[in-house]
């Protein structure tokens, strides 16, 4: 890194420890500062502008420069900038927000308890879990399974429940009582041949298998996001989610659908809850709720384990969990008024006219020589990046290829992220055709780039 010592990208390397990124790299190459918004755009410190083709984290729905919610935060403030929910009290927008949620969620909840990120909301729901099952009388019921592959966050139990290796890798996770199963990626995982019916089969049974060796008196709950993200932009194979529902039915095992992601329009609906036909006990959201202009999030629970949580509350005189800041006043009314846009521009409709042209050019690249596989719903979508097309002999993780892509894609206007190999897509929600072109022409070009780079490194054949 060539930076002046009084640098923003100098003073990130001294003083700023970040999340994600290999921190031994980022003491060589600094960060990319990024300084303001525009619609779809982000804007480094020298003024070069980039397509957010993740929506910063699968966040900014709204794009960057949604004057409402400024406005909304603003009024906030002036009115009442800070209150919490412990001991009976509460703000009134909080109570609107829960309302909101209640009112709009895709299968019957009762009610929503309101952390500040997707990890304490999956955090806190495995706390609910075990609490529950306590209340109703079965203390020994109590593993979670969720799956390999699976992302639900960082907390120490959210971080068990993920799936991904780097995440329990050296932290000592997962905890006790956590368990995963399988990923249910066909292109990866199926067999040679097997349909994605059966091979959505293979999984459930699979289940069944691990909740049988378990002992289903002691499988409390299963987690799952609709679309897997952060392990790769992981679309369901066909009768999956229905398979493994009729499992979870039968040994009376609760579901958490991580809408953490999918939530509020990205696969086509308002919840993919909707798209892939869930009946979850549980729903957690985050991210899009507030478009990311606040940190807010949520668990949404049903009746029947809301009416456990009263119970044993009774028994011992408190429901002793609760963040400070869940429910804060500010980012409710930003979530309040990002519900309330969605509804009035009918965001939902716009992702399902832009998804043909979204999901049209992500296809499309499913056909070079460097793609695996393309993969995708509504206005997610995942490039899989192989070594070996035909066989899909997938890269070494030393090489290093997703990252690199990414970093080639950023230098053509385009932020994305490799996971693993994956390159992650999850544009603004409010994108347009046009934009859309501009995003997926940068990518082809970041991808040619990389055919060649890797090419002259003989990663690939020539
Ligand atoms: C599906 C899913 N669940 C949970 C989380 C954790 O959310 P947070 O980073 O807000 O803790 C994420 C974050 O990306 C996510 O993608």
């Amino acid at each position: 890194m060539t930076a002046r010592l009084n640098s923003n990208q100098a003073r990130d390397v001294a003083y700023y420890l970040h999340p994600y990124t290999n921190l031994s790299i980022h003491e060589k190459e600094g960060p990319l500062v990024i300084t303001r918004g525009e619609g779809i755009y982000v804007f480094d410190d020298a003024g070069n502008r980039y397509i957010e083709g993740l929506g910063g984290l699968w966040c900014a729905s709204l794009g960057f420069s949604e004057e409402r919610l400024v406005e909304a935060a603003n009024r906030q403030m002036k009115k009442l900038p800070f209150y919490h929910s412990f001991g009976h009290k509460v703000s009134d927008v909080g109570i609107e927000l829960a309302e909101r949620l209640v009112g709009m969620a895709p299968v019957p909840m009762s009610k929503v308890f309101f952390t500040n990120s997707g990890s304490e909301a999956n955090d806190t729901a495995v706390k609910l879990i075990w609490y529950y099952h306590n209340a109703i009388g079965k203390p020994e019921k109590k593993k979670i399974i969720a799956r390999l592959k699976g992302y639900h966050g960082v907390t120490v139990a959210a971080a068990s429940l993920t799936g991904l290796p780097n995440n329990h890798r050296d932290f000592d996770l997962p905890i006790a009582r956590i368990l995963h199963t399988d990923c249910p990626h066909h292109y990866r995982f199926a067999r040679p041949g097997e349909s994605e019916e059966a091979f959505a089969e293979r999984c459930a049974q699979s289940l069944e298998a691990l909740i049988l060796k378990e002992g289903p008196e002691t499988v409390a709950a299963f987690f799952a996001e609709p679309v897997m993200g952060a392990g790769g932009v992981i679309t369901p194979p066909k009768g999956y989610f229905e398979k493994i529902q009729k499992v979870l039915k039968k040994y009376d095992v609760l579901f958490l659908a991580d809408e953490v992601i999918c939530g509020f329009g990205r696969t086509g609906n308002m919840f993919a809850t909707t798209t892939y036909g869930l009946e979850p006990d549980m729903i957690s959201v985050a991210k899009q709720l507030s478009a990311g202009y606040m940190p807010i999030a949520a668990l949404m629970v049903n009746e029947r384990i809301y009416r456990g949580l009263v119970s044993e509350s009774e028994k011992i005189g408190l429901f002793a969990h609760g963040f400070t800041y869940g429910g804060h006043p500010v980012p409710a009314a930003v979530a309040l008024e990002t519900l309330k846009i969605y509804e009035e521009r009918q965001i939902v409709e716009h992702v399902r006219r832009m998804a043909p042209h979204f999901q049209g050019r992500l296809s499309a690249l499913g056909k070079h020589p460097l793609v695996g596989e393309a993969r995708g719903v509504g206005l997610i979508g995942g490039l899989e990046l192989v070594k070996n097309k035909a066989s899909r002999e997938a890269f070494q993780p030393g090489d290093g290829v997703g990252a690199y892509a990414a970093r080639l894609a950023q230098a053509n206007g385009v932020i994305t992220r490799g996971m693993t190999d994956t390159l992650g897509l999850c544009p603004p929600l409010i994108i347009t055709e046009r934009e859309i072109g501009a995003l997926f022409d940068a990518v082809k070009k970041a991808l040619d780039e990389a055919l060649a780079g890797l090419r002259k490194r003989q990663l690939v054949a020539a």
